[in-house]
Formats: C-alpha cells, sequence, structure tokens
C-alpha cells in the first residue's frame, strides 16, 4: 500500500490536501467536500493498482526490504552510529525495481553500476536478473549502510553478485565499463556525476542510466522549491540533460520519477 508519505512526493495531492483543509474550514456542501477526499482516494488508488499488478520481490527481496523498515536506526543513531537517521523511504521499492528488472531483461545487461546503493533493494533485484557472471557494483559513502546492505546482501543467493562497494575514479583507473548505470545517491551530485560518468568512460557502448528522483516532488516543474536545495540539484540536473544533445531521454513519472538516457546513436 503506498503511504502517505509517498503520496506527498506529488505535488498534485499536496495541493489536494490543502484544498482538503481549505473546504472544511468554509461552509462549502458535503458534495464539494466529498469530491475533493474522492480525487486523492484515486490518486492512491491508482499507485496501489499498479503496485498489486506488478510481480511480487523475490522472497530474499522481501526479506531485505523487511528487514530495512524493521531495522533499529534509532539505536544506531544514538551510539554514533550514523549522523541522522535516514529515511526508509530511500529504498527504491518492489514497483521500481520490477521496471529496473524489466530494463535490465530487455538488453545484454551483464555489468551494472549504482550510485547509491543504501540497504541494498535496487541492488539486489537487478543482481537477480543478472546472468550468473553479472556484477552490481555500488557506490556507498556512508560506512554503516555499506555494512548494514553487505549483511542483507550476504542472505540472499544474488548478493554473491553484488561485490564490494568502489568509488567511480577506481572503477575508471581499472577501465570498467557498466552496460546500466542507476544513479541514486545523493541529489546535488546529480550534475557532476553525469558528467563524470561520460569523462571516466564508465558507460559501456549501448549502455543504458536509470536516474531516480528525477521529479523530485515536483520540484524541477512545479519551480515551489519544496525540497530547497536539494531540488534545485535535481532542476538542474534536468536542464543539463534536456540540452545535451548527444543523448536521447525520456522522464517517467513512476513514483518520484524515472529517467532513462542513452547514447543518441544507440535510439535513433
Ligand atoms: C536513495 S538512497 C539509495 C537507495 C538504493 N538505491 C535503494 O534502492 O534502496 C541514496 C544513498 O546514497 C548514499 N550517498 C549519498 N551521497 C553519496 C556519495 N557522494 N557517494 C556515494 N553514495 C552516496 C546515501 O548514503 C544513501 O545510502
Amino acid at each position: 500500500m503506498t503511504s502517505e508519505k509517498q503520496m506527498r512526493q506529488d505535488p498534485a495531492y499536496r495541493c489536494l490536501q490543502n484544498l482538503r483543509g481549505l473546504v472544511e474550514k468554509e461552509n462549502v456542501s458535503a458534495g464539494i467536500i466529498a469530491e475533493v477526499d474522492k480525487a486523492m482516494d484515486l490518486l492512491k488508488a491508482r499507485m496501489d493498482f499498479c503496485e498489486q499488478q506488478t510481480t511480487r520481490p523475490s522472497q530474499d527481496l522481501q526479506q531485505l526490504m523487511n528487514s530495512t523498515l524493521q531495522h533499529d536506526w534509532q539505536k544506531a543513531h544514538d551510539q554514533g552510529q550514523l549522523d541522522r537517521i535516514p529515511s526508509t523511504m530511500m529504498m527504491s521499492g518492489n514497483l521500481e525495481v520490477q521496471f529496473f528488472r524489466t530494463l535490465a531483461s530487455l538488453g545484454n545487461v551483464k555489468r551494472v553500476l549504482e550510485l547509491g546503493l543504501f540497504t541494498g533493494c535496487s541492488a539486489l533485484a537487478l543482481a537477480e536478473s543478472l546472468p550468473e557472471d553479472g556484477k552490481v557494483i555500488s557506490c556507498e559513502i556512508d560506512p554503516y549502510n555499506a555494512n548494514l546492505a553487505r549483511s542483507f546482501l550476504d542472505k540472499a543467493a544474488a548478493g554473491k553478485k553484488t561485490p564490494a562497494q568502489e568509488s567511480m575514479e577506481r572503477l575508471a583507473q581499472k577501465k570498467q565499463q557498466f552496460d546500466l548505470i542507476f544513479l541514486d545517491a545523493d541529489k546535488p551530485s546529480y550534475v557532476q556525476y553525469y558528467k563524470m560518468i561520460f569523462e571516466l568512460g564508465l558507460l559501456a557502448p549501448k549502455g543504458t542510466i536509470l536516474v531516480d528522483n528525477a521529479l523530485f516532488f515536483g520540484d524541477p516543474y512545479t519551480k515551489e522549491r519544496f525540497t530547497g536545495k536539494v531540488g534545485d540539484g535535481i532542476t538542474q540536473f534536468n536542464e543539463v540533460v534536456k540540452d545535451d544533445n548527444t543523448v536521447h531521454k525520456v522522464l517517467l513519472p513512476i513514483r518520484d520519477g524515472i529517467m532513462i538516457i542513452r547514447r543518441k546513436e544507440d535510439v535513433d
């Protein structure tokens, strides 16, 4: 079931919530209030329906997602292992990762680079779609998240396809290239990551870049700056990609927005 927090990623939903507050204060008819409620319920029902229609996660993936939600983040924070308690909403979730798995299965994808591992949800889902000799290599800045992800991935059959983390520079030094790159780390650095992917030659010929949160709470198109500086990073990223004539791009309103980028010559 889609949570209220997830629904609030859509500015239209937030707008309806505001409207709901207003109509309650004003003396409007019950029929109008009911229509506002219905519009909000319908937006949520569409999300829930997409989730329900989508292939269920494997047992291992479900276990990893449950472990992330049940993890005692507060304790880790109180013990000084984390600067702040992360939002478990950072986890991609089943709808999104099943979409990624579909994409990975369409092409000849063997090597995946992920920027932003968190607890390993998308890394494991993608690993499950790769052939036996496939690899998902992740970059994760937070050692606590990296260790926790490792402990979760070690319990999953496909976890062996997700070796230790690396940095983009080190991967480039080793002349590594990737068929699929999933950009899901800190939002203000998206432009920098995008440029580095090409400058460091990390994208394999015919490779694809997937970008999460390209609609980040609606900030790139509402210009409301609901998320402040973080959203500014995504807004700028959208502009940079739009102006880049060397790539083909498509932005899909799946959850918080997924962008798919390929070299122009691989699509046209
Ligand atoms: C949105 S979460 C990733 C979610 C994950 N892909 C999933 O689907 O579960 C973003 C992660 O990026 C990490 N991160 C932030 N800045 C980073 C950086 N500069 N390099 C690598 N990882 C970074 C954060 O610590 C966090 O774990």
